[in-house]
């Protein structure tokens, strides 16, 4: 179904109207500083374009996860200072996020000018989606904007409930891309490579179980390939498994097997004895006793990038060893290379993924970077997103 975009709404003319903009404006912040601004320059095309509209925009968002509480170091104060310096525009800020205070400083600002409130998550409305927390949000606005691609599968106050409570409604320009690029992966041009990472196959199990029927290639890595490989009856040391996972990766083999498609586990891998950035390495096809598995070997990375020249359509997600610790990183840069040199359409989402693209200045060589990690990993195994879906109706 089609979604309506911020063309729409801004030729319904928004001059002075107010706009409530759902943002993701959570960005990871260590004492207080903003360590990747990534979410808040993508969240900038739509903000700007509703302020040459005229609009008098009010951006709301989450910052990571206060469980209802008022808590200092989750205050959005600082992200909107570091907005205020993007937009190279003043960025007023208001403490509270319903009810008189918001009103009234909404009411001051002039045509084009943006005000941040107070995360929506120091609220127990926010999660909860509660009938009058979504009736405050609704005050605040004349229409609504949702640009939060990273937050849509969570159906929230500020990302479902208020919808449907504000009569006019797009999609923000990021979201826009967001759908149209995972849709491309729902719908690929063939062949499709998806691979995928992360330490556990109980986290990813949903994908697994849907990308393994859709996906011509799948691609694993990272401690999961160690739980598929020992579910095989292959030997792989101390190496981190999950013995409750092996009949879910025998079932994910089995779906990828009966679609005709091939699901690729490493073949070398790097070995340390310790998870610590001093402990020697070795490259090894077998794990000997004593040893575990902390990155995907030369061959491996040689044959996963090669997948990425061949393909048509790459989606990546998750790193392929403990990328964190920089000699068990070379795997996940050697798959970041392949995917830029990959002719085929390439999206990423998910942290590690992106810095490991970002680390090695490829940003510009992928189609697409994705701002949300679950977001992403939900739509491309078709599941509905609450944010997606409320615009929708
Ligand atoms: C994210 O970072 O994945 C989104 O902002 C959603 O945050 P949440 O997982 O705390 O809902």
């Amino acid at each position: 179904m089609a979604i309506p975009g911020l063309d729409d709404l801004i030729a319904s003319g928004l001059r002075g109207k107010r706009v409530l903009v759902r943002a993701d404006l959570n960005v990871p912040m260590a004492h207080g500083s903003i360590t990747d601004d990534t979410r808040l320059r993508a969240s900038l095309p739509t903000l700007q374009r509703l302020r040459e509209a005229g609009a008098r925009v009010v951006v709301t968002s989450h910052l990571g996860r206060p469980k209802g509480d008022r808590k200092a170091e989750f205050s959005l104060r600082p992200v909107s200072k570091a907005l205020a310096d993007l937009l190279d525009a003043p960025v007023a800020f208001c403490e509270e996020n319903v009810g008189r205070k918001p009103l009234e400083a909404i009411a001051e600002l002039t045509e084009g000018q943006i005000i941040v409130l107070e995360n929506l998550r120091f609220d127990p409305g926010e999660e909860q989606n509660a009938p009058a927390f979504v009736r405050s949000l609704a005050e605040l606005a004349d229409a609504y904007v949702n640009d939060a691609f990273g937050t849509a599968h969570r159906a929230h106050a500020s990302t479902a409930g208020v919808a449907r409570q504000i009569p006019h409604v797009a999609a923000g320009d990021l979201l826009t891309a967001e759908i149209e690029h995972l849709r491309a992966v729902r719908e690929p041009a063939r062949p499709l490579l998806v691979v995928l990472g992360g330490a556990k196959v109980s986290d990813k199990i949903s994908v697994l179980d849907a990308l393994a029927p859709h996906a011509d290639t799948l691609a694993i890595g990272g401690a999961m390939a160690y739980t598929f490989l020992a579910a095989r009856g292959v030997a792989v040391g101390n190496s981190l498994i999950e013995p409750t996972a092996f009949e879910d990766a025998k079932r994910v083999e089995a779906l990828a097997a009966e679609a005709g498609n091939k699901l690729l586990l490493p073949s070398d891998h790097i070995i340390a004895q310790e998870i610590s950035a001093e402990s020697p390495t070795r490259i090894v096809e077998e794990i000997p006793k004593g040893w575990m598995g902390v990155d995907i070997g030369p061959e491996t990375a040689e044959r996963y990038k090669n997948e990425a020249r061949q393909a048509q359509t790459v989606f990546w997600n998750g790193p392929m060893g403990i990328f964190e610790i920089e000699p068990f990183a070379t795997g996940t840069r050697s798959v970041a290379q392949g995917l830029a040199a990959s002719g085929g359409l390439t999206v990423v989402g998910g942290g590690d993924s992106l810095s490991a693209i970002n680390g090695l200045g490829l940003g510009d060589e992928i189609d697409h970077l994705s701002t949300g990690g679950g977001a992403a990993l939900e739509f491309v195994q078709g599941l509905e997103l609450p944010g997606v879906a409320e615009l929708e109706r």
